[in-house]
């Protein structure tokens, strides 16, 4: 392991510069303008995967954007670890406010990176961290220290929900046989408290549009008399939530799992400065359901928010209309064990109910994803916590995460296969936003801590 270490320390310069590389290639998964580019940064990760030892590696088509796979067999009597991630990036709109451009990174120091970050779009989310195990892989393939068999499976559509991967997984089944799936794509709580995630939310995404008259009316003519599909909208949503900031859709709450007031406690000895948490967001007040703190909110309650809201006019200076629809694209942050069919249902019933009969609506839904929480006596945990621990000399908080990583939900269902969440990054790490950036020592922590989980959690099996 000192070997593998090493090697670690030696090629630091060479590790930072290849994904420099992988990040100029803008794999923007949503937008159809990128295909090639995606298929770009396919290939480039199976080459990567290729060069560093391992063997099948192919990128296999789908109907949206191919996935890249790639394995290494060294004993059938040691455990095997699917390793899971995505080098698809998000859109990285608004171009306007990011300081230097997303596709060309650049290293530069902040205040919880003094050591540097790397700022472009996919830095930490996920090519940063997804590209951390194929390092850690190359080290161990080079000192010959490979103490479990190794599969990646890393996609191009973790972004836009996953849409293929599901029918890989189970055509592909004993390919993917698994004991656990290691997924690096959440965060720490800092530099100095190293946490490992242990729960996700789920998703569930409507889109709504509410139409009025049958055309865009002039707005003195007409106005007054006829209602605004804008006005409207905006009193339908703002019903959505009651006083006290719960959702008001009937049955929203009915399935969600009670947290024991122990559990409750616990997480909230997490490290957490709420003057700090404002002072970062430059905010004042935080609002959110009452009865419960802010840690509770992101990681054990779930949501309801206007993603975006368009409609009327939006251009340049004023022009006076009734505009004829607005639309709304609404989505909700799930708890265990609410189901996102189920919500699904229960938002559209909801509202249908309260639409008012001087418009219409039409309520639609887009992709989800069920809740994870994943179990922290396993030996894959206790491997997973010990790794840490080692590389940080620290033992890593449990932490309910307030993100969606829709697909783990599914690989507990298809591959029979729990998933430890060993994430590195930060949340102030600005994944999703401009800016986004992912701190030099979160990248070499990570490629350090991996081999001891591969060591840790083939000890603990044999
Ligand atoms: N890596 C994130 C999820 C995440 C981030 C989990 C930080 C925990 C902490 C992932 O790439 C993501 O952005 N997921 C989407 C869902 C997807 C369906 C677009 C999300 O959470 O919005
Ligand atoms: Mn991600
Ligand atoms: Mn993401």
């Amino acid at each position: 392991m000192q070997g593998v270490q090493n090697y670690i320390q030696e090629n630091k310069d060479r590790f930072l510069e290849e994904l420099l590389d992988l990040l100029r290639i803008p794999s923007v998964s949503a937008d159809p303008k990128y295909k090639a580019d995606v298929r770009k940064m396919a290939e480039a990760t199976a080459e990567h995967l290729k060069k560093a030892g391992a063997d099948q590696v192919e990128v296999f088509d789908t109907p949206g954007h191919p996935i890249v796979y790639g394995e290494k067999m060294v004993n059938p009597k040691a455990p095997t670890v699917l390793v899971y991630g995505h080098y698809d990036v998000q859109p990285a709109d608004p171009l306007e406010l990011w300081e230097s451009p997303p596709f060309e990174p650049v290293v530069k120091k902040t205040a919880l990176h003094p050591q540097g970050a790397i700022f472009a779009r996919g830095a930490c989310d996920d090519k940063g961290q997804m590209f951390m195990h194929v390092k850690a892989f190359e080290a161990m393939m080079k000192e010959n220290y490979l103490p479990c068999n190794i599969k990646f499976m890393i996609e191009g559509e973790e972004e836009v929900g996953s849409k293929h991967l599901e029918e890989f997984c189970k055509a592909n089944k004993k390919k993917l046989a698994c004991d656990v799936v290691l997924v690096s794509d959440t965060s720490i709580i800092n530099n100095d408290t190293p946490s490992l995630t242990v729960g996700l939310r789920g998703l569930c995404y409507m889109e709504v549009e509410v139409t009025g008259p049958n055309r865009d009316l002039h707005s003195g003519v007409y106005g007054g008399a006829v209602a605004n599909p804008i006005n409207v909208l905006c009193d339908l949503i703002s019903s959505l939530h009651d006083k006290k900031r719960r959702i008001t859709v009937e049955g929203f709450y009915d399935d969600i799992e009670k947290v024991s007031s122990k559990e409750r406690k616990l997480m909230n000895q997490v490290p957490f400065s709420e003057k700090e948490f404002k002072k970062d967001l430059g905010v004042e007040e935080l609002l959110g359901e009452s009865g419960y703190t802010p840690i509770e909110h992101t990681g054990i309650r779930p949501t309801l928010d206007v993603n975006g809201m368009w409609g009327g006019y939006i251009g340049e200076g004023a022009k006076t209309v009734l505009p004829s629809k607005a639309y709304a694209k609404i989505s909700m942050r799930l708890v265990p064990n609410q189901d996102p069919e189920k919500i699904e249902k229960l938002f559209i019933k909801h509202f249908q109910k309260i639409a008012p009969k001087y418009v219409q609506v039409k309520v639609t839904a887009h992709h989800g994803g069920h809740p994870v929480v994943t179990p922290t006596n396993s030996p894959e945990y206790k491997a997973a916590e010990k790794a840490m621990e080692k590389a940080f000399g620290k033992k890593p908080v449990p932490q309910r995460g307030g993100g969606s990583i829709p697909i783990i939900a599914m690989f507990d269902q298809v591959l029979k296969a729990k998933s430890i969440l060993m994430g590195f990054g930060l949340d102030s790490d600005a994944i999703h936003s401009p800016n986004e950036h992912y701190g030099l020592f979160n990248y070499y922590k990570g490629i350090s801590t991996i081999p001891y989980f591969y060591q840790y959690y083939a000890e603990s099996l044999k």
